[in-house]
């Protein structure tokens, strides 16, 4: 059921704060878990809606799910080349864009068996012809509605590797080219233009797989079985960046985030505040390191007046989750503040161009909508506020919130419930920091 919520003009934002767990570490956490024949402990699993449909769909695959109260998963898999047994034969991926997008580069390596994976309304709106495409040249077949569209049932099949040039700098999509390379014949290549979160690479390289990245061309080879111990999942950058942006709207806010994961393919929008003059005490981790490990850390933030930026085509896809939130500090940010080359936003939980132009000039803000990006317009001073619908759009939902205790009347949020896709905890951690 869809709930609303009123987010007043608020005081203060002030402590410390740690993050939900990361969506996109979790995600491939638990599908690396299902692939090794050892069980593997995965430390500080989101607990989101998303996530559990990844443990629920790994359970129907045959794999063991064991939650314990302190937020570890363990996952007892069924190796790279089991028998999955699947119940019905039906995937529900939920609301989850990055399930639907990566398990089936699992899935298609597994011969003559067939899955159909489905899920919400708005997962039904998102093309899986960007995976169908790589999948089939290796040998797989997907069958799609209207050739591009959940449901869709990807047939299995022994794999040949390949060269894929990725048309769009995504990380599902490098993801699931390199998960059905371990199970591919010879070697598969990835050839990225820009980069983008390179989650999936490092556990490959923990996981021991032979794995290759030099200059955009990612190369992994076949392999019979993965070895993985415990994995750590950091603090999501991507939810705490509402409240990051909360603390530099409202007057008079400081807070230290901790446990963060910094991973340079991340945190492209601290880098974009930072150029916003934001109060921002970082070290991030540098652009371009290679590691197999996530880092983690803490960032300090403080309220203070904003200038606009342009933000460069090569970033948007480091801080593809956070663009919304950048056209809302743009908003209060004195100057023009303009995002191009970012035409994927119009392919997520909602079309983000759309939804987040519509909806902040809807709470006063100047702004415009361009093919792929957004130009808006401040003058420094907060937003008037009203109502802003969330489209049922996670991000959507929680930057309405931040929107509100930063405006100056104040913003009624239709469908706040859609938060719980990522971040469930989003309003008692916002509700905490606010002094009383
Ligand atoms: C994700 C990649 C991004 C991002 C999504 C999570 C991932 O999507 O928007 O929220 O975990 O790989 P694209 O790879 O399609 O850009």
């Amino acid at each position: 059921m869809s709930t609303d919520r009123r987010f007043e003009p608020s005081g203060p934002l002030q402590g410390t704060y740690t993050p939900p767990a990361d969506k996109s570490i979790s995600h491939r956490a638990a599908l690396f878990g299902a692939m090794s024949d050892e069980p593997v402990v995965i430390r500080n699993y989101l607990q989101s809606a998303d996530t559990q449909s990844t443990l629920s769909a790994l359970q129907s695959l045959g794999a063991g799910v064991e939650e314990d109260r302190a937020g570890s998963v363990l996952v007892r898999g069924v190796g790279l080349h089991a028998p999955l047994e699947a119940t019905g034969g039906l995937l529900d991926v939920g609301n989850s864009g990055t399930l639907m997008r990566l398990l089936p580069g699992w899935l298609a390596g597994q011969p003559g068996r067939a899955w159909t994976l489905d899920g919400d309304e708005s997962i039904r709106r998102r093309p899986v012809d960007r995976i169908s495409e790589p999948l089939a040249a290796m040998g797989a077949t997907v069958d799609a509605r209207e050739g591009r569209f959940p449901p869709f049932t990807v047939n299995g099949a022994a794999l040949a590797g390949i060269e894929y040039e990725l048309p769009v700098a995504s990380a599902q999509v490098k993801s699931c080219v390199l998960l059905a390379g371990m199970l591919a014949d010879g070697s598969t290549t990835v050839v990225e233009a820009a980069p983008s979160r390179d989650h999936t690479e490092r556990l490959l390289r923990r996981a021991r797989v032979p794995f290759e990245a030099e200059k955009g061309r990612l190369t992994v080879s076949q392999v019979d079985e993965i070895e993985l111990d415990e994995i750590v999942v950091p603090g999501d950058p991507s939810s705490a960046a509402f409240i990051v942006a909360a603390a530099t709207l409202v007057a008079g806010s400081r807070v230290v985030v901790t446990g963060m994961g910094l991973n340079w393919t991340r945190t492209a929008f601290f880098r974009i505040l930072e150029r916003m003059k934001a109060v921002v005490v970082c070290e991030l981790e540098e652009p371009g390191t290679e590691s197999d490990t996530e880092p983690l850390g803490e960032i300090d933030v403080a309220s203070g007046p904003l200038e606009g930026t342009e933000v460069d085509p090569a970033e948007v896809p480091l801080a593809i989750d956070e663009l919304t939130l950048v056209a809302l500090l743009g908003a209060f940010a004195d100057g023009e503040t303009v995002v191009t080359g970012a035409a994927e936003l119009r392919l997520k939980e909602s079309d983000r161009i759309a939804a987040v132009v519509g909806g902040l000039r809807g709470l006063g803000a100047d702004i415009e909508e361009t093919g792929d990006g957004f130009v808006v317009r401040g003058d420094g001073s907060p937003l008037r506020g009203g109502t802003i619908d969330s489209h049922g759009d996670h991000r959507l939902a929680m930057l309405g919130a931040v929107a509100g205790l930063a405006s100056s009347e104040g913003v009624e949020v239709l469908g706040m419930d859609a938060a719980a896709v990522s971040y469930p905890g989003f309003e008692a951690d916002l509700r905490a920091l606010l002094a009383p």
